[in-house]
């Protein structure tokens, strides 16, 4: 597996694991047995970048994703790269399947989470601390300044912002340098190119989240796929939606000419242009299955030239496409 630099100095796999759907907004919770079978085969495959977030799990058990994965990564601890996020929690009084965020991040609060999180996780370091979502009653120096002495006391080592815009990364690594920021991109979901210049200015990485726009760019989806009505949000996501599949033709069969052409699949398409785009983007794609993890991480193979880049980036520019998923609601706290 090839690697990349994020940040200054924060080496990861060239494609990391999304732990997300393991506990949290696909339909199934995977069982501690088959997460084990799974993470165990990614960092066989050379992964070693593992993504979760205090708040990846349901409300019988909040923490489910950090607590399974705590166990699991142990005795691999000291191999592996581990990012985790703070300042949120759902508003479970919501009737909606995708419940609202409520941000949250006083510093007494996040105080509060890295504590629980480093208990949870098993570990005496987070690598990777973002900010999951901007609360707009604490500015974000305030929670810099925190991050700040996390690193000096050693429970954390880097940190990062999550759903940013230029302004608040500015902000954020004036006070203590940002390692990378943590936001939506795929081929459906293109606004933060325009973040490029100021990434590459402060040496700042993107992990790139939901790189498969939900699953749906892998081409395993079509008009007929049912989703379970009561844990899986993509049966609300207009991309998953009967009459987006026609809408998206056009960029299925984008996809599917180059997967041909490089004898790749579609997923492996759609990561592999992610990769390939930048050297500081890393795209974390989310899967319980193991066929599909060894696809996902056999993308960092596939090789599209700063040409195929631009040509792919062009026919999107014009092309139609159905609504997509863009993110939770956020209500105050
Ligand atoms: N910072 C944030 O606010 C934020 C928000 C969302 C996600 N994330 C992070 O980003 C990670 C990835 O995002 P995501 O899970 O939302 O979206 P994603 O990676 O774009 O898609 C995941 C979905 O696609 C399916 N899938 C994955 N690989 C596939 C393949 N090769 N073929 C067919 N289907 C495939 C998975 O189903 P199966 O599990 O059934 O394979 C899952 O339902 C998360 O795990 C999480 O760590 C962060």
């Amino acid at each position: 597996m090839k690697t990349r630099i994020i940040g200054k100095d924060l080496k990861v796999s060239a494609v990391g694991l999304g732990c997300m759907g393991m506990s949290h907004a696909y339909g199934s919770q995977s069982t501690p047995d088959e997460a084990k079978r799974l993470i165990e085969t990614a960092i066989e495959k050379g992964c070693t970048f593992f993504d979760t977030a205090e708040v990846y799990g349901e409300p019988d058990c909040p923490h489910h994703n950090e607590e399974m994965l705590g166990e699991i990564l142990r005795p691999y601890r000291d191999q592996i790269v581990l990012a985790t996020k703070f300042g949120v929690r759902f508003d479970l009084s919501a009737p909606t399947l995708n419940k609202p965020i409520i941000p949250d991040s006083r510093p007494e609060n996040i105080r509060k989470s890295v504590e629980g999180s480093l208990k949870r996780l098993q570990t005496d370091h987070i690598d990777l601390y973002y900010q999951h979502r901007q609360d707009p009653d604490i500015p974000v120096e305030e929670v810099a300044g925190v991050m700040a002495d996390l690193i000096k006391e050693g429970k954390i080592t880097h940190w990062g912002l999550s759903e940013v815009d230029e302004d608040i990364i500015r902000r954020a690594n004036a006070v203590c340098p940002v390692t990378a920021i943590q936001n939506r991109y795929h081929m459906m979901y293109r606004n933060y190119e325009a973040l490029f210049p100021v990434l590459e200015e402060l040496h700042i990485g993107f992990v790139a989240f939901s790189p498969l726009a939900n699953g749906l760019l892998s081409g395993a989806y079509n008009a007929g796929s049912t989703f379970n009505e009561n844990g899986d949000h993509r049966k609300t996501m207009p991309q998953f939606q009967v009459d987006s599949y026609e809408k998206n033709r056009e960029l299925f069969s984008l996809i599917q000419r180059y997967a041909d052409d490089k004898n790749a699949t579609p997923a492996q398409i759609a990561l592999a242009w992610l990769i390939c785009k930048k050297p500081y983007i890393v795209p974390i794609p989310g899967t319980r299955k193991l066929s599909r993890l060894t696809e996902n991480l056999g993308s960092a193979d596939i090789m599209l030239t700063a040409q195929e880049i631009s040509e792919i980036d062009k026919a999107l520019d014009d092309m139609e496409m159905s609504d997509v998923f863009g993110g939770a609601k956020l209500v105050k706290r």
